[in-house]
Parts: structure tokens; sequence; C-alpha cells
């Protein structure tokens, strides 16, 4: 399976997005992933539907939607409505994970669901096969810039063992060229990648990272 990586722009220069979203996908990168954060589920707030829904009009990339926000059934239309691709919302946000698959499901969107590092993959055992994705925090939500947590990479071969080999399993958190090809091992196919993208070499590391695939 094609390993697909997903740049996450939380720690881009926001006054160049559109550019730098050129970049990336010039460079090989299908997805972008945009990591939305309410100050509630998480401490830390980012960016919302306004600048997703500015950035539509300049990409046709896939917009993998990481929504870190309490109760993300009240918002999935608004974020569809804006232009998301996919919306991954976390398990332990919401008490109405059917309704969220339902929303996304009912606009014909890609459907993912996110476990933090220490929510174990029994949580979500039971909807798995009504998701498209599901994402493997390996930092605690909130900031880019965090250290990977190696411990997470056995819930990655759980999920590869029960869904088989194409599932998507995405990763997100402190994923660098030093560990990428572990993560790849353990059965990860979805990679995202924030600071180890956006420095000063965006399009040497996409491709430096996209390699370690081949
Ligand atoms: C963390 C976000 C991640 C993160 C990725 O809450 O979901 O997408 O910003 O950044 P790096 O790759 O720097 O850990
Ligand atoms: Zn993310």
């Amino acid at each position: 399976m094609n390993m697909i990586l997903s740049p996450s722009i939380l720690n881009a220069d926001f006054g160049h997005l559109s550019d730098l979203l050129h970049e990336t996908q010039a460079a090989g990168a299908e997805w972008i992933h945009l990591d939305v954060m309410d100050g509630l589920f998480v401490p830390n707030m980012s960016f919302g539907i306004s600048v997703i829904e500015s950035l539509r009009k300049y990409t046709d990339m896939f917009f993998d939607t990481h929504l870190m926000i309490k109760d993300p059934e009240k918002h999935i239309d608004q974020f569809i409505d804006a232009g998301a691709d996919g919306i991954t919302f976390h398990i332990e946000s919401t008490v109405a994970p059917l309704e969220c698959i339902n929303r996304i499901r009912a606009r014909g969107k890609k459907v993912g669901v996110a476990i933090n590092p220490d929510t174990p993959v029994s949580r979500i055992r039971w909807m798995l096969d009504k998701v498209d994705m599901v994402l493997c925090m390996t930092v605690y939500p909130g900031y880019g810039g965090q250290s990977y947590m190696t411990a997470v990479n056995k819930k990655i071969r759980e999920i590869r063992y029960i869904m088989g080999p194409d599932f998507n399993i995405e990763v997100d958190g402190g994923v660098n060229l030093d560990n990428i090809r572990s993560v790849l091992e353990a059965g990860a196919n979805v990679i995202v990648a924030g600071t180890a993208v956006f420095n000063d070499d965006i399009t040497g590391s996409i491709k430096r990272l996209l390699s370690c695939a081949q």
C-alpha cells in the first residue's frame, strides 16, 4: 500500500498558506492536514472554518480535516460546506460518535476517527467497519513539535491486524526522517508531518520523507 503524506499546516507561515499548499503538492504531498483546535477539547486554539473555506479556492488537494473540538457533531456540516474532503473526529470529544459518522457519510465525505495516545483500540473496535480511517495520535493533541510516542506503534499494529492491508491508518505527531521507517513498518500508511515539513526546505523535506516509503 502506498504511503500518503499529509503535511500539517499548524506550524506553517499563515501569511503564505496558498503558496505553501502549491509547494507541498508539487513536491508530492497528496493530502493537506488541517488541525482545528477549540481551546476546550485541547488547551490550544488554531484556525477554523473561514481559513479552510479560503484555502479551498486555491487547491484541489484532499483536505484531511482533523477536528480537535468538543461536540464535533454540531459543526461537521459547516466544515464540509467549507471544503473538507475527510473529517476525523476524536472518540474522546463526543457522546454522539454515530451521529458524527452519519453526518459525514450523508455528505459523501471520508470518515476518520482519532484516538489519543492513552485511548485503547477497544474503545473504537465496534465502529471500525463504519469508518474509512483511524488516526492514531502519537502525541497528546494540542501542539506541533512534540516527540513521537513509540508505545503507540503497538496500537497501529493491532489496528492493521484487525483491518487488513487496505484500510487507512494515519499517524499524527512527531513523525520525522529519523522515525518514519519504523512508523510505516508498524503499519501506518497516512503520515502527518508538521514541523518536519514546514521548515526552510519544504520541497526537500517532503521528497526525503516520501523516499522513505520506497
Ligand atoms: C497535534 C496535531 C498535529 C501536529 C503535527 O495536535 O494534531 O497535526 O501539529 O505536528 P508535528 O509533526 O510537528 O508533531
Ligand atoms: Zn493533526
